[in-house]
């Protein structure tokens, strides 16, 4: 087996490779005076089962993912498995105005002709998944992993900052041996989320609130003052994929003890890998 790291997750990539005791492709990447981009892999793919891993999250990485799918239909390979940590415009799932696309079919269409099976890990919504006609696809979940960061750093409490997430909230909490709630949400536009005043019994106990993204930040900002309102002691935010969008960490220390995400987006706040969960999928 033979792992093709995009430009979006190298240690994700690498961490993989390792979990699989597989190779780790050496390639290049880089980008034309132009702006347009360029991708090579230079070790052979023939005869192997080859696992790529690419986000869709900046627009510049879909055009890699893009490259990276032509360049291995060059080589006579066994298999070809499409891992994409974090699957970028998966929140227009729907069309919410007249006039929309529905951006996450887009993706799915534009990806779905190259590999035999494509894996997404904490996509927003399954449904996504199910798109997926001309191969395989399957979702990974990381709440094993998550569970076991929450688990290590110590708390009393997991809660969902909305209805959407309470499965998770209630698997992770089961992983580290807690109980769980939910908030209810309701998204006034992008940048702005209200939350519901709610009584739950977090007083002075280290609380983790749970999200597949943080992207504004808006909805965990919220909801930490929310906890912090009803006396939690410590809020510790955790999520798959941290975009940190608008300077979004910044706001969220303020009401965050602490902010956590996976390495499907590596930054500053990248505390566990989901490679060991892709790995077993795999
Ligand atoms: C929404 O349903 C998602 O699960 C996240 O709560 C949302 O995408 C977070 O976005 P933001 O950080 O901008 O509030």
């Amino acid at each position: 087996m033979i792992v093709i790291g995009g430009s979006s997750s190298p240690k994700l990539s690498a961490s993989l490779a390792n979990e699989l005791g597989a190779t780790l492709a050496r390639t290049e990447i880089k980008r034309f005076p132009d702006g347009e981009g360029y991708v090579r892999i230079l070790d052979s793919l023939d005869g192997q089962e080859v696992v790529l891993v690419s986000n869709t999250h900046p627009d510049v990485k879909i055009i890699e993912t893009l490259l990276f799918c032509d360049a291995i239909e060059e080589f006579q390979y066994e298999k070809f498995t499409m891992v994409i940590p974090y699957f970028g415009y998966s929140r227009q799932d729907k069309k919410f105005n007249p006039g929309e696309p529905i951006s996450a079919r887009a993706m799915v269409s534009a990806l779905e002709m190259y590999p035999d099976k494509v894996l997404t890990v904490d996509i927003h919504a399954d449904s996504t998944v199910e798109l997926f006609e001309a191969c395989e696809a399957a979702n990974v979940s990381g709440v094993t992993e998550m569970a076991g960061k929450l688990k290590e750093i110590g708390v009393d409490f997991v809660v969902s900052p909305d209805e959407g997430r309470m499965k998770t909230a209630e698997l992770v909490s089961k992983g580290v041996g807690v109980p769980s709630d939910y908030l209810v949400k309701e998204r006034i536009d992008g940048n702005t989320v209200k939350i519901e005043p709610k009584s739950i019994d977090v007083a002075g106990k280290r609380v983790a609130i749970v999200d597949d993204i943080i992207s504004t930040g808006g909805t965990i900002i919220t909801a930490a003052s929310e906890l912090k309102r009803l006396g939690a002691g410590t809020v510790i935010a955790a999520c798959t994929h941290g975009l940190f969008a608008n300077d979004a960490l910044n706001r969220l220390r303020p009401c965050c003890d602490r902010v956590l995400s996976s390495d499907t987006i590596e930054n500053a706040t990248t505390a566990f890998s989901v490679a060991p969960a892709i790995a077993r999928t795999l």
